[in-house]
C-alpha cells in the first residue's frame, strides 16, 4: 500500500517510468483528494514557508500557473526564471546551476529541451526536481490526464485510449508509457514516419505485460485504431522548437485531425475528447492565421466542432494540472 504522504519524500518527478502503477495510482487519489479540499475551502498548506524555483527553457501557460497557484495553496513561494533570466546551459552548467538552486530553493520545476539536463538538476540540486516537459516525457501532465478520465468514467483499467497525430513528440511517449502501466488500452495512431522510437514502443509494450495488464497498439490504421476508443485524444502536430515543420507535418497529418468523421468512427456515443493544450481548432492565433493564409485550413489536429463539443473535457483537464501538480509537489516535499 503506498502512502503518498511518506513514499514519495525527496524524490524527483522526471519520468513516468521511474514510477510504479500503485505509485501513479496514488498520486492521482491524492490529486482528488486536494481537488476536493480547494472547492471545499479547506486549507491545505502543507509546505508552510517553503520556496521553489521554476526554471523555463519554453514557453507555458498551464505548467507555469499550476506550479504558482499550487505553491501558493500548499504555502509556498515560487519565483519563475524564465530561459532569459538565468544562465542555465550558456554561462553556467546544468550541475552548477543545480548546486546553486539546491541551497536557495526547496525544490525545482524545470521544462526545456533535453531530457538529459532534468536528470543533471536532479542528479546535482539535492533537492526534488520536478519534469514540467522535455522534448522527451510530460509527466505531470500525465497525472491530469489520466485524473480526468478516471473522474469521467470512474476508472481507468480497460479504458481504450487512442492518440492520433504526431507519435513521436512526448505527448504520444507519455501516454504510452503511462497508459500501459495503468492498465489501459493504449492506441497511438500516426503515419508510419511519425510513430514513437522502438524502444519507447518495447518499453510500453513490456510495461503492459508485466504490470499494467492492458494492452498497446501503435498502427497508422485509423479505423483500427480508433474503433470502440472511450477517449480520443490529439496534441499539437509541431511541437515547441519544431515551428520550421508546419508544411511536412500538414501533409502527412491531415487525415489524422480529430473531427466529427473520426468521433464516429469509434462507434460510441460516450467517447470523450481530450487535449493537452494549446490547440489549434481555429484561426484565433497568429499561427492559426499564417496556417490558413499559407495552408488554407481553418483547423489542425482538432477541428473547432469537436473541440467546442459537449463530448470535450478539455479544460476540466486543464484546471486538473493544477490539482495533480500540487499533488507531486506536497507528496516530494513530504513535510506533512
Ligand atoms: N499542456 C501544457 O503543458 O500546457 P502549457 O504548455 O501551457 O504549460
Ligand atoms: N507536444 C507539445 C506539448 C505542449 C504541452 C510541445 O512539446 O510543444
Amino acid at each position: 500500500m503506498v502512502d503518498v504522504r511518506k513514499d514519495f519524500a525527496g524524490r524527483s518527478f522526471l519520468a513516468e517510468r521511474d514510477f510504479t502503477k500503485e505509485e501513479l495510482l496514488a498520486l492521482i487519489d491524492f490529486s482528488a483528494e486536494l481537488k476536493a479540499m480547494k472547492k471545499a475551502g479547506t486549507p491545505h498548506r502543507y509546505c508552510d514557508g517553503m520556496n521553489v524555483a521554476l526554471l523555463f527553457e519554453k514557453a507555458s501557460t498551464r505548467t507555469r500557473c499550476a506550479f504558482v497557484v499550487a505553491t501558493v495553496d500548499l504555502g509556498g513561494h515560487a519565483e519563475f526564471l524564465g530561459a532569459a533570466d538565468v544562465q542555465l546551459g550558456k554561462k553556467e552548467s546544468v550541475e552548477d546551476t543545480a548546486k546553486v538552486l539546491g541551497r536557495m530553493f526547496d525544490g525545482i520545476q524545470f521544462r526545456g529541451f533535453k531530457q538529459s539536463d532534468a536528470e543533471g538538476l536532479a542528479e546535482h540540486a539535492g533537492v526534488p526536481v520536478w519534469n514540467g516537459l522535455t522534448d522527451q516525457w510530460h509527466p505531470t501532465q500525465m497525472l491530469a490526464d489520466f485524473l480526468t478520465v478516471k473522474e469521467h468514467f470512474g476508472r481507468l483499467e480497460g479504458i481504450t485510449f487512442t492518440y492520433c497525430g504526431d507519435g513521436r513528440n512526448n505527448m504520444a511517449n507519455s501516454l504510452l508509457v503511462t497508459g500501459a502501466k495503468l492498465g489501459l488500452n493504449i492506441h497511438i495512431c500516426a503515419p508510419d514516419s511519425l510513430q514513437p522510437e522502438d524502444w519507447v514502443i518495447e518499453l510500453a509494450e513490456e510495461i503492459a505485460a508485466t504490470e499494467g495488464g492492458g494492452s498497446v497498439l501503435v498502427t497508422s490504421d485509423l479505423d483500427l485504431a480508433v474503433k470502440d476508443a472511450d477517449v480520443l485524444y490529439t496534441d499539437v502536430w509541431v511541437s515547441m522548437g519544431e515551428e520550421d515543420q508546419f508544411a511536412n507535418r500538414i501533409e502527412l497529418l491531415t487525415p489524422y485531425q480529430v473531427n466529427a468523421d473520426m468521433m464516429a468512427k469509434t462507434g460510441k456515443d460516450s467517447t470523450i475528447f481530450l487535449h493537452c493544450l494549446p490547440a489549434f481548432h481555429d484561426t484565433e492565433t497568429e499561427y492559426g492565421k499564417m496556417i490558413e493564409e499559407q495552408f488554407g485550413l481553418t483547423a489542425m489536429e482538432v477541428s473547432d466542432e469537436v473541440f467546442r463539443s459537449p463530448q470535450s473535457l478539455v479544460f476540466d483537464q486543464a484546471e486538473n494540472r493544477l490539482h495533480t501538480i500540487k499533488a507531486v509537489i506536497a507528496a516530494t516535499m513530504g513535510r506533512f
